[in-house]
């Protein structure tokens, strides 16, 4: 397993994210998600060529851990953690702001209307009743490691993920497995029944509350590898029957030893206030451990982000060219 390479931020680099973030403060995330995204790209612009340089070789080329961590990312005072994630606190945050300008390096943000109204940044916290669940706001059992919206054709090609607050303990650790280490501990057969489409996989819960669906939806059939042999990408999420299921027993045994060997290979990192993880959600699937929330307004709290390299691919189930892809889970296939 590989770390995750760190990167610090420069005092410079800082305080161009600060001014970046009041330059930010005169658009709307929710209203003028186009203004505010736009922006953001503009201002990373002024980011240091280094900086720039590590975001940009990291978006061509990746890196065996999956992941790149950028720390130092200016957090300032912090409001209560919020008791539910739909209010969007982090959003209109400065905090939120200096996320928004540091992956416009990577690509275009972008949302899904059954997540959180599609919002560019979430909030990612801890809600009572949901402690034992496999979603973003479970917080009391492992979340199972996955790729982003596996079930989704326009699953994002890189989730950020922002620490402003820790949980109480500083126990809850961000999980990754990339592909690139994973290969190596698979046999020939099972690389090539990966590769095929004999899977399925569920809708995550998250996406059915949020379109007032009670009836379970399973993408069948998909591949769990896919694209280029050299470079493949993964589509799949370990959460058992809740996530992604081999059609058959030999397609179900292949499964196993590809979440075995996610499991021989994960890094775990322990985020801090002011870390912000960049995940490559092509070629490693990511989870977290177990922590206990407190619901005391300083709880775990995430700032989370989807970027796409190409929105256009996506445009087809963006109604209005916004920047919020709602889903058509008739269409959610193979192919993607
Ligand atoms: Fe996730």
């Amino acid at each position: 397993m590989s770390d995750v390479p760190r990167l610090s931020l420069s005092p410079p680099d800082c305080r161009t994210l600060l001014d970046a973030s009041r330059e930010l403060s005169h658009y709307s995330v929710s209203s003028d998600a186009d203004g505010f995204v736009l922006e953001a790209q503009v201002q990373s612009g002024r980011l240091s060529s280094d900086l720039r340089r590590a975001l940009l070789e990291f978006r061509r080329f990746g890196d065996a851990s999956g992941g790149l961590l950028i720390q130092g990312v200016p957090i300032g005072e912090l409001p209560a953690t919020p008791d539910r994630p739909d209010r969007l606190v982090g959003a209109q945050s400065s905090c939120g702001a200096c996320l928004s300008t540091l992956v416009a390096c990577l690509g275009d943000q972008y949302g899904f209307r059954p997540e959180l109204g599609g919002s560019m940044v979430q909030d990612i916290v801890p809600v009572p009743g949901f402690e034992y669940d496999q979603i973003s706001v479970g917080s009391a059992t492992d979340l199972c490691a996955h790729t982003e919206t596996a079930f989704s054709p326009h699953r994002p090609d890189y989730v950020a993920l922002l620490c402003l607050r820790p949980d109480h303990e500083e126990c809850a650790g961000t999980t990754l497995s990339s592909i690139d280490e994973m290969l190596p501990l698979l046999d020939a057969q099972t690389i090539a029944t990966l590769r095929e489409p004999r899977f399925r996989t569920k809708v995550d819960p998250s996406f059915l509350l949020g379109d007032n669906l009670t009836e379970e939806i399973c993408i069948d059939p998909i591949w769990v590898l896919g694209r280029s042999e050299q470079r493949p990408h993964l589509r799949v999420d370990f959460a058992g029957s809740l996530g992604t299921e081999g059609n058959d027993p030999p397609a179900q045994r292949a499964l196993e030893a590809l979440c075995n060997a996610a499991r021989d290979v994960r890094t775990t990192v322990r985020l801090k206030a002011g870390d912000l993880l960049i995940i490559d959600n092509n070629r490693a699937v990511h989870g977290r451990t177990l922590f206990v929330p407190r619901y005391d307004g300083r709880d775990r709290w995430l700032l989370r982000s989807f970027v796409a390299r190409d929105l256009g691919r996506s445009a087809d189930v963006r109604p209005g060219d916004e920047r919020v892809v709602v889903p058509d889970y008739a269409a959610e296939g193979i192919s993607a």
